[in-house]
Formats: structure tokens, sequence, C-alpha cells
């Protein structure tokens, strides 16, 4: 396995993660009307392990081999265009925002003044332009970043070590996807790469339409980790 930080996809199987990426364990609560990640359990580190991405371990949040016997489809079949070119973009007066629409239904893009589109549009007022800002860099998918218009147009984008939280989910009543950050690599089972990007949310569920990406499916599915809320 490679020394550097990266995941690999395995065909039909786990995410092979290398380079002692840290794992963490988060729950999202509300709080009022917005989203905060709050600790959860403590997960033991390793420098090369193996994520379940079907869905079925009973090792949660690890590979056990279960795919197998689960004859679990794990084909890829998300876009590889760059999110520049395939985003939809918000104008507001300081901010940009750039929407690729693929979205793990975390909520963390609603806040207290609004939601981050309408917020994106009135980021004139101060106040709403840091909600604006707050509402885009909190999403664990990456589906949303904004632009800053005073400062040429750079991403806003927070720093990361690189890093993946297991994610739950207590108000849907179930597990939540990989929140992948601090620009990991991600390969695909066909040894072709991903666009690198800060932020990204990997299905852990094994239901995605859209692998090895999150699309929300595991609140359909009530999946549930086993791990503690
Ligand atoms: S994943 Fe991102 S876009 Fe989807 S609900 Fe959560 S914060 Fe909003
Ligand atoms: S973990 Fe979200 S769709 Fe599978």
């Amino acid at each position: 396995m490679s020394d550097e930080p990266q995941i690999k996809i395995v065909k039909d199987g786990p995410y092979l993660v290398s380079g002692g990426v840290k794992l963490d364990h988060k729950v999202m609560v509300s709080v009022g009307h917005h989203r905060e990640y709050h600790e959860g359990e403590s997960l033991p580190q390793a420098q090369n392990y193996a994520l379940c991405r079907c869905g079925h371990s009973k090792n949660m949040p690890f590979c056990d081999g279960s795919h197998t016997a689960a004859h679990f489809d794990g084909t890829e079949v998300a876009s590889k265009v760059p999110f520049d070119e395939r985003v939809e973009v918000f104008t507001g007066p300081t901010l940009d925002l750039y929407d690729d629409n693929r979205c793990a239904f975390a909520r963390f893009c609603h806040r207290e003044d609004g939601d981050v589109w309408t917020l994106t549009e009135e980021s004139g007022n101060e106040r709403l332009r840091e909600e604006a800002i707050k509402a885009a860099i909190d999403c664990p998918a990456g589906r949303l970043v904004q632009h800053d218009k005073r400062a040429d147009y750079a991403e806003i984008e927070p720093s990361f070590e690189p890093e993946i939280d297991v994610l739950e989910d207590p108000d849907k009543q179930c597990s939540g996807p990989l929140f992948v950050k601090g620009r990991l690599p991600l390969k695909s089972a066909d040894g072709s790469a991903y666009e690198v990007r800060n932020r990204y949310a990997l299905c852990r569920c094994g239901g995605s339409q859209n692998k090895p990406f999150c699309d929300a499916m595991h609140v359909n599915l009530g999946f549930n980790d086993g791990l503690k809320w």
C-alpha cells in the first residue's frame, strides 16, 4: 500500500485507506435551526485500514468481508467531470455559490437566517455573508462552495488535515456517509483518479445510486452502523 494518504476503492469491496489518515466518529446534531458536528465514540487508528462500503459489516465502520456473502454490487457510476464544470452558480452581491447538487442530506446548508441560497443573495449584509459562508463550508458532501467576489472570486474552503469522519444522523434515526476531508486523493477500482476535492461524502450504506458518493439513500434505508449516537 502507498505511504501517501489516499483512498482506493476495491471493486465490489471496501475503501482501502492508507497513509495514516485519522479516523473520527461524529454525530450531526441540530442546535436551534442549524447543525453541528459533535464528537462520537473514539475509533481505533491505524496506518492502513479498510472501511465498509456495502453496509453489511458486523465490525463497523471497518470491513469484515461481508460484501462477498452479500453479493455487493459497488459499481461506480458517478461523473468524473470536474466540479467547476458540473456546477450551477448562484450569484449574490459579495459571494458566488457553486452548487453541484450532490447532496448527502446532512442539512448544514440551513441556518437560523435562511438557507445557503437565500443567504448568498443577501451577502451584502456582513452578518448574513458570514452565515452564507458557514452554511457552505460545513456541508460534508462538498456540494456547496462559496467564491469571494471581494478576493478575485477565490474559493472559500476550510483548511483540514486529511481525515475521515464516520457520520451519524440521530434526527433521522440513521447512520450517515463517510465525510472525507483535507484533499484526500480518491482512486477508482479501475485505477483512474477522481478530481481531488477538499470535502466529499462517500457512501457506506451500499445503497447510493451515485457510487462511490453518498446520495442520501442511507436515510431511506434507515442504515444503522450500530455505533453509539
Ligand atoms: S449535504 Fe450539503 S447540500 Fe446536502 S443537505 Fe447537507 S449541507 Fe445541504
Ligand atoms: S451512506 Fe449516504 S447513500 Fe450510502
